[in-house]
C-alpha cells in the first residue's frame, strides 16, 4: 500500500539485498547523468512509497583517475556522496600488482594522471610513452609530444631499464603511439626498449583494466573501447611475429575476481556505512553492456551457486543495449532505465 505524504513510514535500511551499478551507459552518458538516474539514486535512498533505503556500490570497468577524484565527480553529477568505499573501477584491482612488479609502463588516460594513479597504487617505477619518446622521438614516427607533455615527461636511459609489464589503465589517447610502444616490449628481451627477441616469448605480460569491445557515450552509437585496443594489438602481434599474443590479460567485468571483490567491497560497505552484519540475500547488477555485465553477474551466481547470495542480472535500454536487438548473454529481467531497475527490485523484495 502506498503511503501518502502525512502517512510517510519512517526510513529504515534494508539488510535482506542490495544493489550494484554499471555506470556508463546507465547512470552516466558523456560526461552527465542519463535522466532517470538522479531520481533513482533519490529513490533508493529512501524517496521511495515504502520509506526503505537500498545500501549500494558501483562497479565500472572505466576509470583513468584515482578512485577518489571519480567518486567526487560521480557525487557532483548524481548529487549525492559517493565515497570510494562503495566504487571499484576497471583499474582498482591493479593496486594487488605491486609487490610483484617494480618497473611498469603505463598506458592511456588524460596527460599524467594515469601515471598519478599507478603511483597513488604503489607501483615503485613508472614509466609513460611519453618518457620514451622523450628519449627517442622517432619511436614513433608521426606522434610529436606537446609542450606539457615534453615537460612533464621524465628524463630516462632506457638502455639500462627492463619494463617488467605493461598496464593499459584506461583508453589510449593514441593508438598508432601507444600500439607501437607496447608492440616493442612484446617483441623486446625482458623488457628492453631497442632489442628483439628471436622468439617473441620474452616480452613482458599486458594487463588492461577491462576488455568492453565498444562503450556507451554521448554519441548515439556505441564507441570502440579498450578491448577493441587489445583485439587491434593481437592482431597486429600476429601479423608482425606470425605468433599469437598469449600473455594479455584482461580484469574487469566480466572476471569472476571483479564480481568476487565486489561482493568483499559490499559486505564491507554494509557493515561500516549501515552496521549490516550479514550478507544480503540478493545483489541486483544493472548494467548496460551484455557482454560484460549481464555475462558477468550470471556466470559469478553459476560459479558461486552454493554461497548465501546471489547476484540478478537487470539489463537496461539506455546503454550499448538497444532494444530490438537479442542480447548475447541473456539477463533475468530488463528494464526500460535505471529507475524502472531499481522500483522493479524493490518490488521484488518486497
Ligand atoms: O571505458 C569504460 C567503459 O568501457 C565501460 O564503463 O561503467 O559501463 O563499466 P562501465
Ligand atoms: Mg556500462
Amino acid at each position: 500500500r502506498v503511503a501518502t505524504p502525512a502517512q510517510k513510514p519512517p526510513i529504515t535500511t534494508t539488510d535482506e539485498f542490495a544493489l550494484a551499478f554499471d555506470i556508463d551507459g546507465v547512470l552516466i552518458r558523456g560526461g552527465h547523468p542519463i535522466p532517470a538516474a538522479i531520481q533513482a539514486m533519490r529513490y533508493i535512498n529512501g524517496e521511495n512509497p515504502y520509506g526503505v533505503k537500498i545500501p549500494y556500490i558501483f562497479v565500472t570497468n572505466g576509470g583513468g583517475k584515482p578512485e577518489e577524484e571519480r567518486c567526487a565527480d560521480l557525487s557532483r553529477q548524481l548529487e549525492l556522496d559517493v565515497s570510494p568505499g562503495q566504487f571499484i573501477c576497471g583499474h582498482t584491482p591493479m593496486r594487488e600488482m605491486t609487490e610483484k612488479y617494480h618497473t611498469v609502463l603505463v598506458v592511456g588516460g588524460e596527460g599524467e594522471k594515469c601515471r598519478i594513479v599507478a603511483e597513488g597504487y604503489g607501483f615503485k617505477d613508472v614509466i609513460t610513452p611519453g618518457d620514451i619518446i622523450k628519449a627517442k622521438h622517432d619511436t614513433t614516427p608521426f606522434r610529436k609530444l606537446t609542450e606539457d607533455e615534453y615537460r612533464n615527461s621524465r628524463d630516462r636511459d632506457f638502455s639500462k631499464i627492463n619494463i617488467e609489464a605493461i598496464f593499459v589503465f584506461a583508453d589510449s589517447r593514441d593508438w598508432a603511439g601507444d600500439q607501437q610502444i607496447i608492440l616493442d616490449l612484446l617483441m623486446s628481451k625482458n623488457g628492453r626498449l631497442g632489442t628483439r627477441s628471436k622468439t617473441f616469448d620474452e616480452g613482458p605480460p599486458v594487463y588492461f583494466s577491462h576488455n568492453d569491445i565498444v562503450w556507451s557515450t554521448s554519441h548515439e552509437h556505441s564507441r570502440i573501447g579498450m578491448g577493441a585496443l587489445r583485439a587491434s594489438l593481437e592482431a597486429l602481434f600476429k601479423c608482425v611475429t606470425g605468433k599469437e599474443l598469449t600473455t594479455a590479460h584482461s580484469f574487469g567485468k566480466p572476471q569472476l575476481s571483479t564480481f568476487e571483490f565486489a561482493t568483499r567491497l559490499l559486505g564491507q560497505w554494509r557493515e561500516d556505512c549501515h552496521g549490516i552484519k550479514t550478507p544480503p540475500r540478493t545483489v541486483y547488477f544493472v548494467g548496460d553492456t551484455p557482454e560484460s555485465d549481464v555475462r558477468g553477474t550470471n556466470e559469478f551466481n553459476e560459479s558461486h551457486f552454493s554461497s548465501d547470495v546471489t547476484w540478478f542480472s537487470i539489463l537496461v535500454k539506455t546503454g550499448v543495449y538497444q532494444e530490438g536487438t537479442i542480447p548475447r548473454y541473456p539477463p533475468k529481467k530488463t528494464c526500460e532505465d535505471v529507475l524502472d531497475a531499481v522500483k522493479f527490485a524493490l518490488e521484488r523484495e518486497l
